[in-house]
């Protein structure tokens, strides 16, 4: 949730910093905070919300600052102790000489706050982080080695951390460590950086180790160590990021969501290339590492994720069930972990995560392979704690997303599913080779239609004008695109702050009917051809009779549906089952224009955070 940044090196130690918390910034952003080792000095710089807060006090204090060498970042999203100075980090014992930054949530830190307190330690901060100070401090007294105490401190922690910390004594040596929360080392010449994710650091280099759980690195500028908890020297494989730092930037577009939903078109292809090349042959997921003669016999499948994944994964359901004619049961992680589920060694269990560091899926995952099922996971980051931990591994490839709202990895997420649904409805023969062969050519189609779309964003851009002003809006839909509507009110919400509910269209009538007035809006997704499009329509009259304000979503040429509803957003003509990978992208559009002329913050909204790694 939070973003830890360090550098030990010959730059700039400020700006490295700097660069790459707001390459972070996605995480969090309540407060920021600094601490460097400065000629001997060490220097804290804290403000509250966002960074460019930090970055104009650093500007206006740096007569301050004679030469740093070193320092560890941070920037907060709030879980212990409210957004406020004394709770940023970064966070020091009693005596101010020692410095801890601190992602994740430290769940024993009360008792341990106890002992401390006894021991004559003064709290300032409501945060479990600030216990570690205390604690890694009253380790160091004894050991007067830093690199012992974080190792001896972090024996006594329970719960989730990614730690980076600093002495006054030892300057330009930083010790971090990692249990639950992500942590990665870049290598340099002449310098090495530590941080909690890797746009943080991939201006500068491309060579990373990953630190696992339980993992302590000793970083300085010549050197990178890690030991186990036992102090055993580790020999760890570095690896070569694929990415390039062009992704991190906005490339002329006002709004990184803006960007990321006009790359979708390319990431789309993306995920297709190489696995249906050719509509005559099976797709290729060999991703799978399921016995083929397994998925002819899979007859249970259940699909964890959250958020934005989580209405990909309902998708997904519909998908698989019509084509694979598997049955599956998709979950929230957050409801899985806390009852007894059926998945047993028969189970397919499938998570979907943008960012595969989300708790909540993390731990339904391990819990699913407790239970001896096999784990897929879909994923845009196969760097990561998740994908880990998968059985089989599909990696959606759609490049760093910055934004807080998921676009484009949503939109690879559901086209996974489309090639997981064929890949095992090809398996199974559950549809015969002609449908499944137009099915597969129409999907190779999908990003020329998503470019049409984005080629003339004038329709989208005047609804969300006429509709910005209102507080409430239904989206309804039925079938597979309830999915689009569950994440089109998702998205209008997450940016805009707009009240949004999405809702199967044929229970509108069995309660939200009666909040229908002029006041709220209700939009519609309807996809002529399918079996939906008709019901959806009555659904709509009715609400039409209750005086509310109609959008339709559609691809039909019906000239009468303007009669019927106040604006319509055409798509391209599209099959209903695959209209979702359509339908998205307008309901983004929509969510991202609102929001903008609402003057809202389109990439970084309040209280969001990109990555949640607390449950
Ligand atoms: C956070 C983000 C959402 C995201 C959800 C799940 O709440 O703000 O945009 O959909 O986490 O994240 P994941 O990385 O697991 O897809």
């Amino acid at each position: 949730m939070c973003g830890i940044v360090g550098y030990v090196g010959y730059r700039d130690v400020v700006s490295v910093i700097l660069n790459g918390l707001t390459n972070l910034e996605y995480r969090g952003y309540d407060s920021a905070g600094m601490a460097l080792q400065d000629c001997g000095e060490l220097r804290i710089y804290k403000t509250l919300g966002k960074l460019i807060n930090l970055k104009n006090e650093l500007e206006a204090k740096k007569y301050e600052l004679k030469h740093p060498s070193s320092g560890i970042g941070h920037i907060r999203w709030a879980t212990h102790g409210s957004p406020s100075l004394v709770n940023a980090h970064p966070h020091t014992c009693t005596c101010g000489r020692l410095v801890v930054v601190h992602n994740g949530i430290i769940e024993n830190y009360k008792e341990l706050r106890e002992e401390l307190i006894k021991k004559g330690c003064k709290f300032k901060s409501q945060t479990d982080t600030e216990t570690i100070a205390h604690l890694v401090a009253d380790e160091y007294a004894n050991s007067k080695d830093l690199e012992i105490a974080v190792r001896n401190s972090v024996k006594k922690l329970q719960g989730a951390y990614a730690i980076c910390v600093m002495h006054k004594d030892t300057p330009d040596l930083i010790v971090g460590a990692r249990k639950h929360a992500p942590m990665v080392i870049g290598l340099g010449e002449g310098e090495n950086f530590i941080a909690s994710d890797i746009p943080a650091i991939i201006e500068y280099t491309k060579k990373t180790i990953y630190l696992e759980d339980n993992e302590i690195a000793v970083v300085t500028k010549d050197k990178v160590k890690i030991t186990d908890i036992n102090g055993k020297e580790l020999v760890k494989k570095t690896e070569i990021l694929p990415w390039e730092p062009v992704a991190l930037s906005k490339l002329g577009y006002k709004h990184f969501m803006l960007k990321e939903i006009h790359e979708q078109p390319d990431v789309i292809r993306n995920v297709l290339n190489g696995k249906l090349y050719d509509i005559d042959e099976p797709v290729i997921l060999n991703e799978v590492k399921l016995d083929k003669e397994i998925l002819k016999n899979l007859n249970k499948i259940q699909i964890i994720a959250c958020g934005t994944s989580l209405h990909a994964a309902l998708a997904g359901k519909y998908l698989i069930e019509d084509l694979a004619g598997i049955s599956v049961e998709v979950e929230a992680s957050s409801e899985y972990i806390y009852r007894r589920t059926t998945t047993d060694s028969s189970t397919l269990v499938i998570g979907v995560s943008q960012s595969g560091e989300t708790a909540d899926t993390i731990t339904a995952i391990k819990q699913a392979k407790e239970k001896k099922a096999h784990v897929l996971i879909i994923t845009n980051r196969p760097d990561s704690n998740m994908a880990r931990l998968a059985d089989s591994l599909i990696p959606v490839n759609a490049g760093i997303e910055v934004s807080v709202a998921a676009t484009k990895s949503y939109s690879a997420q559901l086209i996974s599913f489309y090639l997981l649904a064929i890949y095992l409805a090809e398996i199974k023969e559950t549809v015969d080779k002609q449908s499944l062969k137009n099915l597969k050519h129409e999907l190779i189609q999908i990003p020329s239609k998503i470019e049409e779309i984005l080629s003339d964003l004038k329709p989208i851009q005047n609804c969300a004008r006429k509709f910005s002003s209102y507080k409430n809006f239904i989206y309804i839909s039925r079938g597979i695109n309830l999915s689009t509507a569950y994440e089109g009110a998702l998205k209008l919400k997450e940016i805009s702050y707009i009240n949004a509910t999405g809702y199967p269209a044929g229970e509108l009538k069995h309660g939200p009917i009666a909040m229908l007035d002029e006041t709220m809006p209700v939009l519609a997704v309807l996809i002529p051809g399918g079996i939906t499009y008709e019901k959806i329509l009555s659904n709509c009259e009715e609400a039409k009779a209750r005086n509310a304000k109609l959008i339709a979503l559609t691809s039909s040429n019906d000239d009468n549906l303007k009669n019927i509803f106040d604006v319509v957003i055409k798509i391209p003509k599209v099959n209903e089952i695959l209209s979702p990978a359509l339908t998205c992208v307008p309901l983004q559009l929509l969510a991202y224009y609102i929001a903008e002329f609402l003057g809202k913050d389109v990439d970084q909204p309040r209280n969001l955070a990109k990555s949640v790694t607390v449950e």
